[in-house]
């Protein structure tokens, strides 16, 4: 087991106030997008996370010099991108999914690119065969060798008509980081249109860039010679809020989450409303939204994950803990990655009552039906919680086992636990605010 160890004293209601900055899965592209440019950026409000350090070394490695300002705001100098030296940038090897969004920028800067190894959460095989396939298509030559990818242009990059097989929103940035500088027009049929994504369009848009997003997933760029900077204050992390107003819901808690906004979420706040979860927006310059547990019992609900709009995958780890509070059998489909209900076990284990199936238990049959993945769970409730030694699995499953800590009786011994420091800035400091009773062993 991991030495990084959380010693969390359960069945304390989270009572307070905190703030959420920029969101994680915008922060890192938009940093990503200041490599296109040929004038300097500025980021606001970049939560200090492990993700945003992995960017910005491979940023500096590339050249590009990045200060920080003041309160979160970084800034992306990009006159001298060069070239970095294979070894170097396999330090990074492991650490995160976002260096495959490094190749477009990387041709247009350089014409050529090297990719380290991915890493990012064991939530299922994810591959990269969509983004090898749209920048092929673009005109980019991919060699794949142990120590990771090495990618070329010998005829420089030219806008193309792609259809991803499944709107993947890493596909999808793929595409618009490259497509914003490729000679000619590019059509891409079944994006991703993730709120992130637009604010990533944004982004490339106060750039110079020509990006048009149109009914039925169909997003058109322009590709345009050169690339300016931005200024940009990114939305704020709507997984950071749906994590902590489901550890309010499951502490019988109440938390008012400065920066959090409505329009982001509205799938997750119909479904907090239907399990019983009650909530109030506050819509002042810098309101947020109050999340709390208004009495009574909760209610099962039944759903499925899905590309937005539906509800997201990474609210459903958080949901699941406060649904073994939920009176009746609460159903839960998870239809965008194969393998993200593992953290169930760990649950279970504190005395929650959950099956997996194989088949896919909800309206829709998805891509993992029939294919031994445990992708479907039936949670009843409600249940008692209790403490329990546990080794964190991935980010937001990790995260909802502090939930369950939290909201069990007696004392979880939680390993692992500064995997939570890619995705939750001062996550510690956060509960803290919150009057949660933990210490670090
Ligand atoms: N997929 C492929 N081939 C590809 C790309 C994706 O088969 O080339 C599949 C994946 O295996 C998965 C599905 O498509 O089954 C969706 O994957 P997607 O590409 O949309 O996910 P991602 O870009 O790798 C981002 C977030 C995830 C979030 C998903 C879905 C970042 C850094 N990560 O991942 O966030 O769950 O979109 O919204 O933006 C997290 O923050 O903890 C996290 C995992």
């Amino acid at each position: 087991m991991s030495d990084d160890v959380l010693v969390v004293h359960g069945g304390v209601p989270l009572h307070g106030e905190i703030r959420v900055r920029g969101a994680k899965n915008l922060v890192s592209k938009a940093m990503v997008a200041a490599l296109l440019g040929e004038a300097e950026s500025r980021l606001y409000d970049v939560p200090a996370i492990r993700d945003v350090e992995v960017v910005r070394g491979l940023l500096e490695l590339h050249g590009v010099r990045v200060t920080e300002g003041e309160d979160g705001e970084l800034i992306f100098d990009p006159a001298n991108v060069e070239s970095a030296n294979v070894d170097e940038i396999n330090v990074h090897a492991g650490s995160s999914r976002i260096p495959i969004l490094f190749c477009g920028p990387l041709l247009h800067r350089l014409g050529h690119a090297f990719i380290p190894n991915l890493g990012g959460c064991r939530i299922g095989n994810r591959p990269i065969d969509f983004h090898l396939a749209a920048l092929r298509e673009f005109g980019a030559v991919v060699e794949k060798k142990p120590e990771g990818l090495y990618l070329t242009a010998p005829n420089g990059l030219h806008g193309t008509k792609f259809t991803l097989p499944y709107p993947s929103v890493g596909a999808t940035e793929q595409v618009l980081l490259t497509a914003v500088l490729a000679k000619g027009v590019t059509e891409l049929r079944n994006a991703a249109v993730e709120p992130e994504i637009i604010d990533l369009i944004c982004v490339l848009q106060k750039m110079g860039a020509v990006i048009s997003v149109h009914t039925d997933r169909v997003i058109r760029i322009v590709g345009v010679p050169r690339l300016s900077g931005y200024q940009h204050r990114p939305l704020p992390d709507r997984l950071e809020v749906a994590s902590w107003a489901c550890a309010a819901l499951a502490t019988h808690g109440d938390v008012y989450i400065r920066n959090a906004r409505q329009v982001d979420m509205m799938t997750f706040l119909n479904v907090f409303r239907t399990v019983g979860g009650a909530f109030e927006v506050d819509d002042s310059p810098e309101g947020g939204i109050r999340f709390w547990h208004p009495g009574g019992e909760l209610s099962a609900v039944a759903l499925e994950t899905d590309v937005h709009p539906g509800f997201m995958t990474d609210w459903q780890q958080p949901l699941v803990v406060a649904l073994t509070q939920a009176r009746g059998l609460s159903i839960i489909h998870e239809t965008v990655y194969e393998q993200r209900l593992g953290f169930t076990e760990a649950l279970v284990k504190m005395g929650a009552t959950i099956q997996l199936y194989r088949e896919c238990l909800g309206s829709t049959p998805c891509r993992f039906g029939q294919r031994n993945f445990l992708h479907s769970a039936v949670i009843s409730g409600p249940s008692k919680l209790h403490g329990a030694e546990l080794e964190i699995p991935d980010l937001r499953g990790g995260f909802s086992h502090i939930i369950a800590a939290l909201a069990a009786e007696g004392t979880s011994t939680l390993h692992g636990v500064d995997l939570i420091n890619r995705g939750y800035e001062d996550f510690e400091a956060k509960l803290q605010a919150l009057g949660a009773r933990f210490e670090r062993a």
